[in-house]
């Protein structure tokens, strides 16, 4: 009898403790105040953020989860998707460095951050967010090499987008290989250079390849390419490659869209191939 009692009281300080930690709000406090730090940092770039995120209020009443922009987990109520793409909205220079070490989000799967003036350090502050799957950066103010220090620990990721950049170095082939869950790796329309070698080097999971529009050259390898068994969609339009086509692509038996316009590449089509396929 009196256990009963005792357990009822216990279960009711439970209950009560859970609402005193986010039952009210929605929210967790920690990324609560990581947004706000987040929405501080665009409005110092002399941006109007209450125009831009105007739901994003400093009142620990607001559920968190509520506001534009934002995702979260109905059963943890973990912040999980991001959508801060476009948060320009007028033209500036660059958004300049945001230089908080820790972006604050343990559960963050789905991050765009495409459409701003970002330059590549922001990158720098998503190192500790491992959880992410998605990381969207295209269309940013990002040069140079390839940023696979950066991304180096986002080891869970299963689909990159770094399209409309200004990347001008070689691809990291080995290193991207060690992404081993990467699905979809969309490197379009910057100004990477080399050649893709021959050696096996993208991720075994890879679906989607996209490497449109930039300065790569040398003729197609027989083997890696081929050796992508899963591979549904590959785009190397518009750029120097030459050669005879692998008749190794034959292999490739998932492939539902491959686009080789814009290159001097010879050497025929197998007729076996799919009406589908773009050429
Ligand atoms: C905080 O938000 C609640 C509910 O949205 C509102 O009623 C309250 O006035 C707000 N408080 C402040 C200080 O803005
Ligand atoms: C929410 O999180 C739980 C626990 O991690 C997970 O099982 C569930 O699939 C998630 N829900 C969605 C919609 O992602
Ligand atoms: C951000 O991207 C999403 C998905 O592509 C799109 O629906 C949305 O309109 C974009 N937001 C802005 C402000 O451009
Ligand atoms: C790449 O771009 C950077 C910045 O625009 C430039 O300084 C550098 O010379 C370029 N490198 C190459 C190899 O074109
Ligand atoms: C590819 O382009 C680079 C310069 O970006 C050049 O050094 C190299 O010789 C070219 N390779 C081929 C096979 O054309
Ligand atoms: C691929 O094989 C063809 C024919 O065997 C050869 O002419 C071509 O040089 C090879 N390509 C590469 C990149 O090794
Ligand atoms: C293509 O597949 C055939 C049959 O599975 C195999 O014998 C051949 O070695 C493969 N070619 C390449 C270049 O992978």
């Amino acid at each position: 009898m009196e256990s009963a009692i005792l357990a009822k009281c216990l279960l009711l300080g439970l209950v009560i403790l859970w609402i005193q930690i986010h039952g009210n709000k929605g929210c967790f406090e920690t990324e609560r105040l990581a947004l706000l730090d987040f929405k501080e940092f665009v409005g110092s770039n002399g941006l109007d953020v209450d125009y831009l995120l105007s739901s994003w209020v400093d009142n620990s009443t607001s559920d968190c989860c509520k506001w534009e922009r934002v995702m979260c987990n109905s059963t943890t109520g973990h912040v999980t998707e991001l959508s801060l793409n476009n948060t320009r909205q007028y033209d500036i220079e660059s958004i300049s460095f945001y230089d908080d070490e820790n972006i604050g989000f343990k559960r963050l799967e789905e991050l765009d951050i495409s459409e701003n003036r970002f330059n590549r350090n922001i990158l720098l502050s998503l190192d500790a967010i491992t959880s992410l799957k998605t990381l969207k950066f295209s269309y940013n103010d990002m040069e140079g090499s390839f940023p696979i220090q950066e991304l180096s620990k986002l080891k869970n990721l299963e689909s990159l987008d770094v399209s409309g950049n200004g990347f001008n170095s070689t691809l990291p082939f080995q290193e991207l290989s060690t992404f081993k869950s990467l699905e979809i790796l969309n490197l379009m329309g910057n100004e990477f250079t080399g050649s893709i070698p021959e050696y096996m080097w993208t991720p075994p999971s890879l679906k989607v390849l996209y490497l449109y529009h930039n300065k790569l050259n040398g003729s197609l390898p027989n083997q890696s390419l081929c050796g992508l068994k899963g591979l549904q969609e590959l785009d190397l339009g518009y750029n120097e490659f030459g050669g005879s086509l692998p008749q190794c692509l034959d292999n490739l038996t998932s492939l539902t869209f491959l686009y080789l316009s814009g290159n001097q590449l010879t050497g025929h089509i197998p007729s076996s191939w799919p009406a589908n396929l773009k050429f």
